[in-house]
């Protein structure tokens, strides 16, 4: 996965062609804009004031991808964190934001097969890969697996993201005092059962493709994210969930102050009209898969 997403020449996310929009592989909530700007920016705008506006305040997205949230932060100071640039400032104010950023992190795979998690491994035989499943899993693998997912089903497969609790850590790390907002979608310990094949899932030109070993650094793959893990390894380090819910309800919520009147505020009633289907499209259609994960650190 990480090779096909990011190796530098052929890996997905590098190579020249851009994978977002229409004649991409995907949408992200993230280009339903000006409205997903405006309503992320008025959810943050309500944190940033009960925090009591501190004057140096930063907005640093991981995986910002096309940039296309700068236009929205442009009140704060905005760092975009992408794979060859930017980073996370030491000891800064403010919040971390990400939206299928966690989705793409690369992860090991693993069968349950009678005592062990056996790793999930790709060969390569008559010039394709195929799955095959080799000894047991490294310990910090099998750790995650134990912490994160209900006792062990016999036959069934497991992702582990180690990136994600270690990407926890450097927000904890870096983050003096303010929140992470990660926007994404995924499971929790409780919810793991739905998924007894695993959530690994490719996607090119907006079909969702269940091979992810095919046409590799042509697809998009993406793993759900295990918010049980993102939440525990923050807690770990200082970072206490405040909130975790739908993204719709996150969007109705820094909408309701003003009815919605400053997203969908527009002269022309044409721009009106495509502002009215992109929030249909925010609250109804993405906002109800999608998760918002609200994390708080004090200093
Ligand atoms: C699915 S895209 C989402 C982009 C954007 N946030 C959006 O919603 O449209 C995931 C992004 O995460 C970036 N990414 C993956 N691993 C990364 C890493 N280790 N550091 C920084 N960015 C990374 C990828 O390059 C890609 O742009």
């Amino acid at each position: 996965m990480e090779t096909a997403l990011y190796h530098p020449e052929y890996g997905y996310y590098r190579r020249r062609r851009d994978p977002f929009g229409k004649s991409g592989d995907f949408f992200t909530a993230e280009q339903v804009q000006p409205v997903f700007g405006l309503l992320v920016a008025a959810c943050i705008r309500q944190l940033y004031r009960e925090m009591g506006e501190p004057r140096e305040f930063t907005v640093v997205e991981l995986g910002a991808g096309r940039g296309e949230m700068a236009e929205a932060f442009r009140e704060w100071r905005y760092i975009p964190v992408e794979i060859d640039s930017g980073g996370l400032p030491n000891g800064f104010v403010g919040l971390v934001f990400s939206n299928e950023f966690f989705d793409a992190l690369p992860v090991d795979v693993a069968v349950r097969e009678g005592e062990a998690f056996r790793e999930q491994q790709v060969a390569c035989e008559d010039g394709r890969f195929r799955w095959t499943t080799g000894g047991p899993v490294p310990a910090e693998v099998e750790r995650y697996l134990r912490d994160c997912f209900p006792s062990p089903e016999q036959g069934r497969w497991y992702e582990a993201s180690l990136e994600a609790p270690r990407w926890m850590e450097r927000i904890a790390r870096s983050l003096e005092d303010g929140y992470a907002l990660t926007i994404d979608y995924g499971y929790t310990r409780g919810e793991a059962a739905r998924f007894p094949a695993g959530t690994l899932m490719g996607y090119r030109r907006h079909t969702a493709r269940e091979a992810v070993l095919e046409e590799p650094g042509e697809r998009d793959i993406t793993a759900h994210v295990n918010f049980t893990a993102l939440q525990e390894a923050g807690a770990a380090r200082g970072l206490r969930t405040e909130r975790f819910e739908t993204l719709a309800r996150t969007l109705l919520r820094a909408g309701e102050p003003d009815q919605f009147a400053a997203a969908l505020n527009a002269s022309e009633p044409r721009e009106q009209l495509r502002r009215r289907m992109q929030l249909k499209t925010l609250l109804f259609g993405m906002g109800e898969t999608f998760r918002a994960l609200l994390q708080r650190r004090r200093r």
